[in-house]
């Protein structure tokens, strides 16, 4: 059986994975670089480049002693070679594609979005045609996953991913740096009483915005704190309205969606993927859903909805099956569509 080497940094996690061809996990060394960057409240390149290049070689080490395995027992090293922070993202496709030609091993250049968009494979063994909602930091849309570098754009963001909303709907409300599990945490004690908007709902298409609400959330706290402090009850508040209404608008943005995609491809299932797919109460709205089109609902464990590289490998895994390689003049990119793969 073989086993493919996944390298990770194209934000600010770096990691490395090892995963079998029959889907076993045989190590996954990560180190985040929350603490370098929760400073600024939110990733700040530079930063994260020279951090993925003093963590690398401390993680590679790591993930092949706890796999017990040497570089010639692999058969394939993955790096993620876009898209992402260009600094990060060439310090791990450079680590990758030295260690493949150190090894004479096949390079396979892997899509981010694809490792998470594949990563369903791995976990669920979800067969193509499927859904995807892919909610992030850094990427917002919704796809048919044909197959392994195929993949239609049904629509997406049009200013902010949905993770980024609620990066900066967490620094407004001073919860820190990433904002998604602080708003998620917050808003459980909340009550939803404030009427944000829900952008673009009821319209056709299945695009997103969340400028208009992030605006509305900056004047609701505006105008709350003239006459209180911004205290717990209210800083819940907020989160639980501001998650409400995030919620509400998914909701109606996946119907669309869903039934622009089952008119494409005989779709077998609904998957959310992205650190956004951690989201608790997301996965719960999206419920209904999946069970009124009859479509399993297929969400990955909170550690593959995050970056990591276990996804890389595993995209990797799907490319080494086909025989889909890559050279070691393949190019990093900051900007790679998944629409424009193959
Ligand atoms: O996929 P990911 O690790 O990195 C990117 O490729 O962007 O996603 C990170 C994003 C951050 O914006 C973070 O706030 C968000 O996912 N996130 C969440 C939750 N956990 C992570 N958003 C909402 N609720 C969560 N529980
Ligand atoms: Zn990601």
């Amino acid at each position: 059986m073989r086993i493919i080497l996944g390298i990770e940094s194209s934000c600010d996690e770096t990691a490395v994975a090892l995963v079998r061809e029959d889907r076993t996990v045989l190590a996954h060394a990560l180190a985040t670089q929350l603490e370098e960057h929760a400073p600024y409240g939110g990733v700040v390149p530079e930063i994260a480049a020279r951090a993925h290049l003093a963590q690398i070689d401390r993680l590679y080490s790591k993930a092949m002693a706890d796999a017990g395995l040497n570089l010639e027992q692999v058969d394939a090293v993955a790096a993620t070679t876009g898209p992402g922070l260009i600094g990060g993202v060439i310090v791990g496709a450079m680590f990758g594609k030295s260690l493949a030609a150190a090894a004479n091993k096949p390079f396979i250049a892997i899509n981010h979005l694809e490792g998470h968009a594949l990563t369903l494979r791995l976990t669920d063994e979800a067969q193509f045609p499927y859904f995807l909602l892919l909610v992030s930091g850094g990427h917002c849309q919704m796809l048919v996953v044909h197959g392994v570098g195929n993949y239609t754009r049904l629509g997406g963001t049009k200013d902010d991913a949905l993770g980024e909303a609620f990066d900066k709907c967490a620094k407004m409300l001073g919860l820190g740096y990433p904002g998604g599990p602080a708003v998620e945490k917050a808003a459980l004690g909340g009550t939803p009483r404030f009427a944000f908007p829900r952008p673009l709902m009821g319209t056709d298409g299945c695009d997103f915005s969340f400028s208009g609400l992030k605006t509305a959330v900056r004047l609701r706290i505006e105008k709350e704190t003239a006459t209180r402090a911004l205290d717990a009850a209210l800083i819940a508040d907020i989160a639980a309205s501001f998650q409400a209404a995030v919620i509400a608008v998914t909701q109606d943005r996946v119907t669309r969606g869903l039934a622009m995609a089952r008119a494409l491809a005989p779709i077998t299932a609904m998957a959310v993927a992205g650190g956004v797919a951690a989201n608790k109460a997301l996965g719960e709205g999206l419920k209904n859903i999946a069970a009124e089109a009859g479509l399993p609902l297929l969400i990955a464990p909170r550690e593959l909805c995050t970056d990591n590289a276990i996804m890389i490998a595993w995209a990797g895994m799907e490319r080494l099956q086909l025989g889909r390689t890559d050279g070691l003049d393949t190019e990093p990119r900051a900007r790679w569509p998944l629409a424009e793969l193959t």
